[in-house]
């Protein structure tokens, strides 16, 4: 019986089903993550925002829709989508705001977030102020929780949002709002910390907005998240300070509820057994290099440090991907039986920074996407690409 979440969620489901390589998400862990978010929003009185960046499978939008206040997008197309495709309300916020984009994210926007001081006072006098999208600010609390630079918006150098100290007197006029995103994957005693740092530093600010959007990077639906001392602390924080409060939770949407199915194209031995499968670690699930993490895969147990006994051990078993890039390794697994050429596999928790980042690299195929409902037991393939979405990206 595998140990994880997400492998207790796709035991019970038989990879044959779809076609591989495909991500499977199942509706029923999903609804019970956006359940976990609505009692959030519902207890502690704020509002929750999917923010597209992370997971935007707009298949299961309705659903999402049922439970969330609407979208976080991270610029014209994210904001397009939200608005076309989700429901409720949208909020955008892009570092890099191009102005050719600004008449018509305020069309499609509820929020539109500036990234600095600089950046709202040279498009003050753009916008409309036909008082339909309200404007903001993205603060940097400089308070860094996150483990890595590469996901520390806090970080020296940062380029995202206003540090302490730079708001001028005159400089928020016209904005109604403040943004923040400081956490990746964490729980809630960074967001606890990070919350104070804000009010230190930017809380002489607050009496001259209405609205803040506290971000994402919490692992609010995991299983050991102490949901009842967010819900604490966010009353508290909105009574003391009066404000309007958001949160955009990628990761905590879709986690757990995610697999990605593929199938074994070759095996072999290289000083240890390897097996090349369909589904590819940089173009399917890049994060398995960026960030870098090692997935589960169901039936497998992963091997963080494979020395000589795992070598000569034939269980175990190095999973690569179908392209030319060395590093195109999804992790090392102890299996009990095979896998041989042949049968398939799953790779856990990847709904979220997958669809969304996936890439054709060496040609290769993009997964279909597939819904399951674990418990009707019905499954839905409702996408597949072919060869025209490889060429039509190249010129
Ligand atoms: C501004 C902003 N909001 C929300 C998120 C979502 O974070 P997560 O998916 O970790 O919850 C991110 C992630 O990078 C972000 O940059």
């Amino acid at each position: 019986m595998p140990d994880s979440e997400a492998g207790g969620v796709f035991s019970g489901f038989d990879p044959a089903r779809v076609p591989s390589p495909c991500y499977v998400i199942d509706l029923v862990k999903l609804e019970e993550n956006l359940r976990i978010l609505a009692r959030i929003a519902a207890e502690a009185e704020v509002e929750v925002l999917l923010a597209l960046k992370a997971f935007s499978c707009f298949a299961v939008a309705d659903l999402i829709g049922a439970y969330l206040q609407g979208t976080a997008a991270s610029g014209l197309w994210e904001a397009k989508l939200g608005r076309t495709r989700f429901k409720g309300a949208v909020h955008t916020f892009a570092p890099g705001l191009k102005p050719d984009h600004l008449g018509e994210i305020e069309d499609l926007s509820d929020h539109l977030i500036f990234n600095s001081a600089g950046q709202w006072s040279r498009y003050r006098d753009l916008v409309s102020v036909d008082g339909r999208c309200a404007y903001g600010l993205r603060i940097n609390p400089r308070h860094s929780e996150a483990e890595t630079p590469l996901y520390d918006p806090c970080a020296p150098w940062s380029r995202l949002g206003v540090p302490p100290g730079q708001i001028r007197e005159d400089g928020l006029a016209g904005i109604s709002g403040f943004h923040l995103h400081a956490l990746c994957d964490q729980g809630f005693a960074p967001f606890d910390r990070l919350l104070s740092a804000t009010e230190r530093t930017f809380g002489e600010h607050f009496g001259a907005i209405d609205w803040i959007n506290l971000g994402g990077g919490q692992l609010l639906t995991a299983g050991d998240y102490p949901v009842a001392d967010l819900i604490k602390r966010l009353r508290s924080f909105r009574t003391d300070t009066g404000l309007r409060t958001y949160l955009e939770p990628g990761t905590a949407v879709a986690l757990n509820a995610g697999a990605l199915v593929t199938e074994v194209l070759d095996t072999g031995w290289n000083e240890g057994h390897f097996a090349v499968v369909d589904c590819s670690a940089t173009c399917h699930m890049p994060d398995v290099i960026e960030a870098p993490y090692t997935p589960e895969v169901l039936g497998g147990e992963t091997i963080s440090q494979a020395g000589a006994a795992e070598a000569e051990d034939p269980g175990v078993l190095r999973l690569g991907g179908p392209t030319c890039l060395a590093g195109d390794v999804i992790g090392t697994y102890r299996f009990e039986n095979g896998p041989a050429v042949g049968d398939r596999l799953m790779v856990l928790d990847q709904a979220y920074y997958t669809m969304v980042k996936a890439s054709t690299f060496n040609g290769t195929p993009l997964p279909a996407i597939a819904l399951w409902d674990r418990h009707g037991d019905t499954v839905r393939i409702v996408k597949q690409f072919g060869y025209e979405t490889f060429e039509s990206r190249l010129s």
